[in-house]
């Protein structure tokens, strides 16, 4: 599916709202309305649509950001699964001199693109699996919401593991999801968020984390 016409389909079919408490943060964000089925009746690829919304790792982690500029500050930073970009907008509006925003999902660059022009702020978006691979030239990757499924953890902390040895910072964000690698972690400040798909009127406790 061409780049264009998902642009095209999220403007026209995802509202834009303010992020709850994040109110600087304005994101494209399917409701009841949005019709992604369509999306997944034309395009055969068409996966889980979690761009569509912001997760509660990527809150609790933009919430971090944006209440420690210090964490990202003149610093290059990386959004590891971006989704909608959340985080890597935080990092932005935080000031960090570059951020790199990277998934393998073609609608969650589409979205994040958007997202970032939406914010005014700069976003180099990755269409690519880098746990495949070497990182960026990056000093903080952030990672928001990676920690749920066995299998994408094990494969996240493997290739955080390698960007740690190379003296990369890395913070996660996460609602204490079954695959997180509490051994591995640093508490750094919790808050408490709406997760995706919870009762609006209910949130949950989340945690922000210094792998190590
Ligand atoms: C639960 S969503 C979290 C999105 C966002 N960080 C947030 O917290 O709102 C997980 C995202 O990771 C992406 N993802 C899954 N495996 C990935 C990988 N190996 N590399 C990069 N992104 C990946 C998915 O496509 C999805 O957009």
């Amino acid at each position: 599916m061409n780049n264009e016409w998902i642009r095209q389909f999220i403007v026209a079919n995802l509202p834009v709202l303010p992020v709850p408490r994040i109110t600087d943060i304005r994101l494209h964000k399917a409701g009841p309305q949005s019709g992604l089925r369509r999306l997944a009746e034309r395009d055969p690829q068409f996966g889980s649509p979690y761009w569509a919304h912001y997760w509660g790792g990527g809150l609790v982690l933009a919430h971090y950001l944006l209440d420690r500029p210090e964490s990202v500050a003149g610093r290059r930073a990386l959004d590891l699964g971006a989704g909608s970009g959340i985080v890597g907008i935080a990092a932005a509006k935080a000031g960090a001199a570059t951020v790199h925003a990277a998934d393998i999902d073609p609608y969650a660059i589409a979205t994040i693109e958007l997202n970032a022009a939406l914010n005014g702020v700069a976003i180099n978006t990755m269409l690519a699996d880098l746990t495949q691979g070497e990182p960026p030239e990056v000093d903080v990757i952030c990672v928001g919401d990676l920690f749920y499924e066995a299998a994408l953890a094990e494969k996240v902390i493997a290739f955080l593991d390698h960007c740690l040895a190379q003296g990369i910072d890395i913070l996660i964000g996460d609602p204490w999801r079954a695959h997180l690698p509490k051994s591995r972690l640093r508490l750094l400040a919790e808050y408490a968020v709406q997760d995706f798909g919870e009762d609006t009127t209910r949130t949950c406790p989340a945690g922000v984390f210094a792998f190590e």
